[in-house]
């Protein structure tokens, strides 16, 4: 990606400290609601944090104090037929996985309203944290159409068939706190706090060894569509390999020398 340049962004904004990243979707106007455009900027902004060896964790969140997305952008959605329906859903469900699959910790800092493509954004990430006052819901059969961007598919596989059915099919929002009784949220913090608690945690993550990290996340991301079986052989093969790295000789070191790791980044 030694092409992209983020001044160019008009939808999202990126901010660097140190080894994290901070990805926000900025349309305040729509409450960050996902167009074409903002789709395109994110998926461009997460390829290119992915190649980045200087990044060791995203934190992805809202513009703004009330929204983190409210949804796909339902302008653009009652303008689309049976074809451009399907491409609008692969083009979401293409920025998702790439998030899913990123080398990179993916934490979602949820500020407000998270609701239909943005909720979709947030079970993508590894980790999800919620502001006190964030909502947060999949409301698509109420204007008459299901959700697109992965819904269906990863919230079943997060907080289980029955409560993932009861807030699909009836669209009702949860509180953030009820987002958290479900494990929906890994923990809910005060508005004012949200991000800061973020970082401190990304940054616990950004301390360990990046290839370990990466490794980690790989065997569960990919083991959670394989039989146990299948995903203990990944494991292992994973093991083997993180056994050879350098990292791995620093981090046992490290250890035996009663030091801190210095690990090679970038
Ligand atoms: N797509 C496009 N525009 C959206 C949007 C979306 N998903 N969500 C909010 N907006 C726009 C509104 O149309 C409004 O624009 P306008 O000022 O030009 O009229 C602006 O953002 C502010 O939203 P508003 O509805 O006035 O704010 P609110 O505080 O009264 O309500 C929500 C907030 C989130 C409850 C409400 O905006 C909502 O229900 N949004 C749709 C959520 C949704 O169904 N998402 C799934 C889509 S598949």
């Amino acid at each position: 990606m030694a092409t992209f340049d983020p001044k160019a962004l008009q939808n999202v904004q990126l901010e660097r400290e140190g080894f994290l990243a901070v990805v926000r979707v900025n349309r305040p106007t729509k409450l960050n609601a996902l167009d074409d455009q903002t789709i395109a900027e994110l998926d461009c902004l997460f390829a290119a944090l992915d190649a980045d060896d200087a990044v060791g964790a995203v934190i992805l969140t809202g513009a703004g104090d009330k929204a983190f997305v409210a949804g796909a952008d339902i302008g653009v959605l009652a303008r689309q037929g049976v074809l451009d329906g399907k491409e609008n859903a692969r083009r979401g469900q293409a920025l998702t996985l790439r998030i899913e699959q990123s080398r990179k910790p993916v934490l979602a800092a949820i500020n407000g309203y998270a609701f239909g493509g943005g909720l979709e954004l947030a079970l993508a990430c590894d980790v999800r944290f919620a502001s006190k006052a964030a909502r947060l819901g999949l409301p698509e059969v109420s204007l008459g159409i299901i959700p697109g961007y992965g819904g269906t598919q990863r919230l079943p596989r997060l907080v289980g068939p029955g409560r993932a059915l009861q807030m699909i099919l009836t669209g009702d929002p949860l509180t953030a706190d009820e987002a958290e009784r479900i494990g929906l949220v890994n923990a809910v913090f005060e508005p004012g706090e949200l991000l800061e608690k973020c970082k401190a945690i990304a940054l616990r993550m950004v301390s360990r060894g990046p290839q370990a990290v990466a490794l980690a996340k790989q065997a569960v991301r990919r083991g959670a569509h394989l039989s146990l079986a299948d995903g203990l052989a990944l494991e292992a093969d994973l093991f083997g390999i993180v056994s050879s790295t350098a990292e791995m000789k620093e981090g046992m070191a490290a250890f035996l020398e009663k030091r801190k790791p210095s690990w090679l980044r970038g």
